[in-house]
């Protein structure tokens, strides 16, 4: 085959020499627009599974870059005056300028052909090539000229960013962050050889602005950032490679997604790869590594199919599929990273003390989660244990092991819950004139006994034509106050938890079958007339709500006051006022549901005014010392509907008129929607509001085992953790989690501790086995 690279980056040089080495027989040409031996930039870093990668596929030049590599394992933070460090994170860092000609040398003595100096115009230059790879950077010729074919998918974010470099040798990978009087900038610094350190200076476009450095010259910017860091630098100066295209001036990162990788231009194929193709922030510094492991994989290909011209089409297929979607979790994890820095002057530098602003900082990618964290560095993540416990006012002496954070209590008001497990409310349609019965006592109660510091029951109607379904829990008779208070009383006597009553009315949502009978489903016969911010329908058969008149608020305010009050009878320690989900309250925060034209319609303050109305009513009627959280669904999925912006709106509403937390859903609220599911997805909900507006909140939503909720709580992204579907699985979640993470300080109800231990051994045995 003649292959020609235009660009000689990592992803072009890499390629061209996997190819040449496999099959010598190939005519590998790479053309690069700067001179020979001669590249921009600074450092770069990479992991040593990357290394592991290289060396299984070439290891001569492995050899050489891992010869040439700092390594350095600690990552030390200045912050607010403080100079934090931990240790174990396992970097290597090598000049870009080393690593290339590295790879040069390599391929020259593989035999391929470098042509220098030559700034290639376009594919067609080279018509005799079977296969051309378009490895020209972020910038890409080639790719712009097939746009339509390639549909690049490229934002520009919005942080603004300097990559220098210094001379004093870091021996950590360095971050400090620096207030000035116009916010926040931070840098991010490490060795990269044996006289350099690189140093990326980042801010926000809106402090960028204020300093006036749109107008610096580049001397100006270095002299800027000298002496803003200059504690760090030691007086060391800063300095730019003025060759280097993208560090001599202040650059906005470039996120790019391709939706196609690969044509055929007439006469020979033309592939994408590396910066030309995607790009990943360098907040988790994987460019280099993605650039890498394209040209791996599309060699892998040909080694499959046989290195023939006729096996390019199929090799393109395949390399395109596999690439796309390891590129997406990289992507995914440089997104939390880049987000991060790119929030953090906002919402976290001011908000968070710099133990926790640190813990946050490492787990910004959030792959990284707390045991991870405790593999990597025992002593350090112990002592953050232990700090975050005493912040919980919990003293932990040196001889005991701290609690991990989701054990830890926490107070609101007059109710403090022994850890930050909660029970999310679920529906259990199991109710017999809005009475919970044995089954919600059983179900409930062992949820309790099972180790969670707070447990929700289930929407509670405030009215028998306020139910989802005809078996749905309610709280409008002293026969049902008293069920409840039945189920308090059991949580209070044989538990350490605490207990909540979430307070909902339906509205559209109103009449339908129980789940299990076609969810959402109008009720066949038996049902009742629904009320709604709109008399819009639920689903095309449902049927459709009357918009409520003055008349109807006032009594559904009356019917959420009586609940209220038969809540507090029952001993309840917290209410939630369900105002998530598409029910009646969130159908007036909605615009999607909400299209109303008086004052309780259309802005922020209109759509909120009802349920603000029934949250104060509420709240007079609660006892003082008695908390109350609002649900909120944060995001509506769906164009023209809330999004978390919104949400920031709501909650601060809600604060102000003197809610206690906001528990953070989304959803729920138009049907057909599609939310973007994954891992703890609603937790950037959580954190956003809490560290925004500093409202204690809940997260909730695929937060599945121990380590995450360490993490979100631990990182202040929450202050409790709800746990919903996995609590149906197992009504002992909290106490099987801690014993799953090793930690035998829990209690559990005294009646259960013959199995305590023999769990604890059986758990730790079967881990062993699997390591083994
Ligand atoms: C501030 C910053 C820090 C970074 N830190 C890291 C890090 O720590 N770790 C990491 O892995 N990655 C890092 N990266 C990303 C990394 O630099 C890139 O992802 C990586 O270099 C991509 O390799 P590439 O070969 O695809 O593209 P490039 O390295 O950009 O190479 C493209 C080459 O094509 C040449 N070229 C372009 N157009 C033409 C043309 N028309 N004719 C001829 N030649 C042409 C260019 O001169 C260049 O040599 C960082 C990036 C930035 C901006
Ligand atoms: C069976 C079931 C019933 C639910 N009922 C309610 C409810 O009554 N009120 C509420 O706010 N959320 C309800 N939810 C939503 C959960 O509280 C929670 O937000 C959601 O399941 C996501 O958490 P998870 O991923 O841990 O399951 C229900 C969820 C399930 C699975």
């Amino acid at each position: 085959m003649r292959i020609v690279c235009i660009g000689g980056g990592p992803a072009g040089l890499y390629f061209a020499l996997l190819m040449k080495k496999r099959h010598p027989a190939h005519h590998i040409t790479v053309v690069e627009r700067n001179r020979p031996y001669d590249t921009f930039g600074w450092g770069v870093v990479m992991s040593d599974a990357t290394m592991e990668g290289m060396r299984a596929n070439d290891p001569e030049s492995a050899d050489e870059i891992q010869e040439a590599f700092n390594h350095w394992d600690d990552i030390e933070v200045l912050f607010k005056g403080r100079r934090m460090r931990t240790s174990g994170h396992g970097f290597v860092g090598i000049g870009r300028k080393k690593m290339l000609n590295i790879l040069q040398a390599r391929c020259e003595r593989l035999g391929v052909e470098l042509v220098f100096e030559r700034d290639v115009e376009s594919d067609l230059d080279f018509p005799d090539a079977d296969l051309i790879i378009a490895s020209d950077g972020i910038n890409s010729r080639i790719r712009a000229r097939y746009a339509d074919v390639f549909q690049p998918d490229q934002v520009v974010r919005p942080n603004r960013y300097i990559w220098l470099g210094t001379g004093k040798l870091f021996d950590a990978f360095t971050f400090d962050f620096r207030r000035t009087e116009h916010g926040w900038f931070q840098t991010h610094i490490y060795k990269f050889d044996d006289e350099t350190s690189t140093c990326i200076v980042e801010t926000t476009e809106d402090t960028f602005r204020a300093h006036g450095i749109d107008s610096f010259s580049l001397d100006q910017s270095i002299a800027f950032c000298e002496s803003l860091f200059a504690e760090v630098l030691d007086g060391e100066t800063l300095k730019s490679n003025a060759r280097h295209l993208r560090g001599s001036a202040w650059l906005n990162f470039n996120r790019l997604i391709c939706g196609k990788w690969h044509l055929h231009n007439g006469r020979s194929h033309v592939a994408l790869m590396g910066d030309a193709v995607h790009t990943a922030h360098f907040a988790i510094g994987s460019g280099t590594k993605l650039a890498v492991d394209d040209a791996i994989e599309l060699a892998r290909q040909f080694d499959a199919r046989g290195h023939s011209a006729a096996a390019i089409p199929e090799a393109l297929a395949a390399y395109e599929s596999l690439r796309k979607v390891e590129t997406a979790r990289i992507q995914n994890a440089a997104r939390n990273a880049m987000e991060w820095f790119e929030v953090v002057g906002r919402r976290y530098a001011d908000a968070l003390e710099p133990e926790q602003f640190m813990y946050s900082l490492l787990t910004r990618s959030q792959r990284i989660g707390h045991e991870n964290l405790r593999v990597r560095d025992q002593a350090w993540l112990e002592g953050y244990e232990r700090w975050y416990a005493g912040r919980s006012g919990l003293a932990v002496s040196e001889a005991r092991r701290p609690p991990p954070p989701m054990l830890t209590p926490f107070t609101l008001r007059g109710m403090t819950v022994p850890n930050r497990v909660v029970v999310s409310p679920m529906a259990m349609y199991s109710a017999t004139d809005g009475v919970p019965g044995d089954f919600h006592l059983v179900h409930l109660g062992a949820r309790a006994m099972g180790g969670a510091g707070l447990i929700y029951g289930e929407m509670t109607c405030v009215s028998p034509d306020s139910r989802i379904t005809p078996a749905c829990a309610g709280l409008w008779t002293e026969e049902q106050a008293a069920a409840w208070k039945r189920i308090v009383d059991f949580v209070h006597a044989n538990s350490a938890a605490k207990f909540g009553i979430q307070l909902g009315h339906a509205g559209r949502k109103g009449a339908t079958r129980v789940a299990w009978d076609g969810m959402d489903q109008p009720l066949d016969s038996g049902g009742w007339p629904l009320i709604s911010a709109s008399a819009l329908p639920y689903l095309p058969h449902s049927p459709t709500p009357r918009a409520m008149d003055r008349a109807d608020m006032d009594k559904v305010i009356a019917d959420f006051v009586r609940s209220t009050r038969l809540a507090a009878e029952t001993g309840a320690d917290i209410l939630e006022l369900h105002c998530a989900h598409g029910y009646l309250l969130s159908a007036f925060l909605s615009p999607l549901t909400n299209r109303r034209d008086d004052r309780y319609g259309g802005d922020h303050a209109g759509r909120a005014r009802f349920p603000l109305e029934v949250f104060r009513a509420v709240r007079a009627a609660w006892p003082a010392d008695r908390p109350i959280s609002v649900r909120l669904s944060c995001h509506d999925w769906f164009e023209g509907g809330n999004t978390p912006d919104d949400a920031v709106v709501f909650a601060r509403m809600f604060r102000d008129a003197g809610a206690d937390m906001i528990d953070c859903s989304s959803g729920q609220v138009w049907k057909g929607v599609s939310p973007v599911y994954g891992r703890m997805y609603q937790t950037p909900f959580s954190d956003r509001i809490r560290n925004e507006l500093g409202i204690p909140t809940i997260a909730v939503g695929a937060i599945s085992d121990a380590d995450q909720a360490n993490s979100i709580i631990a990182a202040g992204r929450a202050d409790l953790c709800a746990v919903a579907r996995p609590h149906l699985a197992d009504p002992a979640w909290t106490l099987h989690e801690a014993a799953r993470i090793g930690f035998a300080d829990i209690a559990w109800p005294r009646q259960y501790l013959s199995g305590k231990g023999q769990y604890e051994t059986n758990l730790a045995r079967n881990l062993e086995v699997g390591r083994g």
